[in-house]
């Protein structure tokens, strides 16, 4: 049994009392003195270029401040992987428009209500050319149409290639050779709050408030766009309402934009997408087409995977290759492979780029092979569950990149559990019997994964994580990190961890505001990583402060929380201050090589195996979840409420991935970017989520913590669609699935449309 006080239990919200009294401070709640709102003039076609931009005499534009591409002090680029995207598009010859709604230059004004109008009162001419708006139409493009940072690779921003044994061999030899092609949709992330951005900005600073997950993403950016250093830039984060991957990359953008029109203005300047600008401009979830070919022996045991994983990245390389990297490393899934070669690629298309969201790519791929699985041990002629049990990675097994699994892994053991809350067996033979003359069809199926948590590979390394923790006046602790609290429960948690490693009280932590100027780099607050890596750092940081007490005699072997407390405030009397930072050093048994792609691509995995129940109503032919059942294996679980929340609300954003959220674009546009089109699953549509968690401390987590914050994204759209095979006999092999889905491939079974059907179909 643990002896700890804190961690593991369900303290209170460090955010949430401002949050339920509404004091909160969300970036649209602050008003600067003097500030001006801006707005952005966006491109209406996909491709080309632009040839003149007209102001119309019906708008008083002497009112208004208007800034584009001359106006960057610094270099025309967001700072990312590539240096391909620019803030603003410049108008001329020797640029171009890549996609739809892409940025060309931005108007501020004291009245926000006058800014609409003016925007749409902007005319701008362009030469349109023709634009490319998928994965085959990006493969097949003969000409090279980004060439300017794409040499040698047209059109693709990234490859991979993971190769481990012999893979071909393994071809010739196997009994069954199954090949399978499965697809997934874009997704939008729909955090609850839009971007949103101030900024003041003169010669020579810069200073934003807004709403984001990176604020060092946003100060490199901004010291490349103004030509500044460290110093002049200072990025705060404000209260934050969601993010979910969608705040990781593109509040680098806004930030530029409005402190651009600041600096232009001379005034502070705020910039606020409303839902619709939010949606049809900003990033969503890559696209992607993954094909399987499986070399499988008569025992059903797996030979050799030869994958090939393709995302769409939309327009600029954003984090195509994190995202792309990652869909790579989890295309073999949680299974053990003698051979495996994996190759993938990100491509171009005129679409607006895609970008982080929650699993970063690990959904897209694991849903192929999950959904893969179902039909290898239907060629087999074993059960799904059967042929998983063969070939699950376990204790001492090697991953696809040949790590080897020195923890405890029991994906086995998680089936016999997760089978068994969810009833799997008897509901099985049970729908099967009832199927044949309901009209409702069930089916139960599952999906077994893992999730990679933190930065892959040597990521962590280069990150060189740095966190804080300095004593007050009060005698109370705060962490400084540049961690970001945006719903998921990073104060908490962070609190957590410093509370115990220190013995001090949970309330006597506090948490400082993601400020540049204030925080160290703690990285951002991505991939799954601020539990583990920089829970872990808070853990050594809360040691080396009782050491330093103890050093300065101001504290026993033995202490009451109270008696912590007080001897902070005597140190902070005594010596003016108490501070403690450490910084990231990488379990000496990590060894990952960038070049061949091999090697410990993680610190560690959660392990899952989750389990949906559906209904197809065959007259509407609508699919829904009744029921779900998640277990995870994910070490200690700091705070079962918030971890069960991060669990809850993933499953039902996979739940609207596989089943109701699908993004509809003409020529690149997305065509439905609003709430009333673009449908999400509400409390209504839901099922009964049920949580399981097993715990395996893992050595190098804060007190045995894994990360699973994208975890539960991965495994619903899988174990759905194994369920509505398992109620239908159709292997549907797309997200999202829609009821015209279900329809047509109903019909293509049938042959011919039956009465009833003909029916539905006069009637729509
Ligand atoms: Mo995330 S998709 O690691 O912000």
């Amino acid at each position: 049994m643990s002896t700890e006080r804190v961690v593991g239990t369900n303290v209170p919200r460090k955010e949430g009392p401002a949050k339920v009294l509404g004091t909160a401070k969300y970036v649209d709640d602050l008003t600067l003195p003097g500030m001006l709102h801006g707005a952005t003039v966006r491109s209406s076609i996909a491709r080309g270029k632009i040839l003149s931009v007209r102001f119309p005499e019906r708008i008083a534009w002497d009112e208004f401040t208007i800034a584009t591409a001359e106006d960057i002090p610094g270099r025309n680029f967001v700072a990312m992987f590539l240096e391909d995207q620019p803030l603003l598009v410049p108008v001329g010859p020797d640029a171009r428009v890549n996609h739809p709604e892409e940025p060309i230059l931005l108007l501020a004004h004291a009245n926000r209500e006058r800014l609409a109008e003016a925007v749409a009162a902007v005319e701008i001419e362009y030469e349109p050319e023709p634009g490319v708006f998928s994965i085959e139409d990006s493969e097949s493009l003969k000409e090279v149409i980004w060439g300017s940072v794409r040499s040698g690779n047209a059109n693709t921003f990234k490859r991979f290639h993971l190769e481990r044994g012999e893979v071909d061999r393994a071809f010739a030899e196997a009994d069954f050779i199954v090949e399978g092609e499965y697809r997934t949709g874009a997704q939008e992330q729909l955090y609850i709050e839009t971007n949103g951005m101030i900024a003041e900005a003169d010669a020579g600073h810069v200073t934003v408030w807004g709403s984001m997950q990176c604020p060092f993403y946003v100060h490199r950016a901004l010291k490349a766009m103004f030509g500044l250093g460290d110093e002049a830039v200072r990025v705060i984060q404000t209260e934050t309402g969601g993010a979910f991957g969608g705040k990781e990359d593109y509040p680098s953008i806004l930030a530029g934009h409005c402190a651009l029109l600041a600096l232009k203005s001379g005034r502070p300047v705020k910039m606020i997408y409303d839902r619709a600008e939010d949606m049809a401009a900003t990033t969503k979830r890559h696209p992607s087409r993954t094909r399987h070919r499986t070399a499988v022996n008569k025992e059903g045991k797996l030979l050799a995977c030869d994958i090939e994983v393709v995302i769409d990245g939309g327009a600029y390389a954003t984090l195509s290759s994190t995202v792309c990297s990652r869909a790579t490393i989890h295309a073999a899934g949680a299974y053990q492979w003698p051979a495996v070669r994996v190759r993938s690629s990100a491509v171009a298309t005129n679409t607006p780029p895609s970008g982080a969201f929650r699993g970063f790519g690990a959904p897209q791929s694991l849903f192929a092979i999950e959904r893969h699985m179902e039909k290898i041990a239907r060629v087999v002629g074993l059960t799904p569950e059967e042929l998983r049990r063969r070939n699950f990675l376990t204790t001492g097994g090697t991953t696809a990149t040949g790590q080897l699994l020195r923890d405890p892994v029991d994906m086995g053991g998680l089936l016999d559990q997760a089978l068994a809350a969810a009833g799997y067996h008897e509901k099985r033979r049970r729908f099967a019997a009832e199927n044949a003359t309901a009209i409702i069809k069930r089916g139960i199926g599952f999906a077994a994964f893992m999730h990679g948590a933190g930065f892959t590979g040597s990521g962590e390394r280069y990150l060189n994580s740095l966190v804080g923790l300095e004593g007050t006046r009060e005698g109370k602790v705060r962490v400084l990190v540049s961690s970001s609290e945006f719903g998921q429960g990073t104060n908490t948690i962070l609190s957590q961890i410093a509370a115990e490693a220190m013995g001090a009280d949970y309330a006597d932590i506090e948490v400082a505001q993601p400020d540049t100027s204030v925080v160290p780099n703690s990285g951002p607050t991505v991939a799954s990583r601020t539990a583990m890596i920089v829970g872990k750092l808070v853990e050594r940081a809360g040691h080396a402060l009782v050491e330093t007490l103890r050093l300065a005699e101001l504290l026993g072997e033995r202490y009451t929380p109270a008696e912590f407390c007080a001897s902070v405030r005597r140190h902070v009397e005594r010596f003016g201050e108490l501070k403690a930072y450490e910084r990231y050093k990488a379990p000496g048994t990590i060894f990952w090589d960038d070049q061949k792609y091999m090697g410990d691509a993680y610190p560690t995995y959660a392990w899952a195996v989750y389990v949906a129940e559906v209904a197809v109503d065959m007259t509407t032919y609508t699919p829904s979840v009744s029921e779900f059942h998640a277990l995870q294996e994910v070490g200690r679980v700091l705070h079962p409420v918030l971890a069960a929340g991060q669990i809850e609300g993933g499953v039902a954003q996979g739940i609207g991935y596989a089943l109701y959220e699908e993004v509809v674009s003409e020529q690149g546009r997305m065509l439905n970017n609003q709430m009333t089109n673009y449908i999400m699953p509400t409390s209504a549509d839901l099922p009964e989520i049920h949580v399981h968690f097993a715990e395996t401390p893992f050595a190098h987590g804060p007190f045995g913590a894994k990360g699973i914050g994208e975890l539960p994204m991965d495994g619903p759209a899988p174990a759905i669609l194994n369920a509505i095979e398992d109620a239908t006999g159709i292997a549907f092999n797309e997200v999202p699935l829609m009821p015209e889905d279900v329809f047509a491939a109903v019909h293509a079974r049938a042959g011919q449309p039956r009465e009833s059907d003909a029916l539905i179909l006069t009637m729509s």
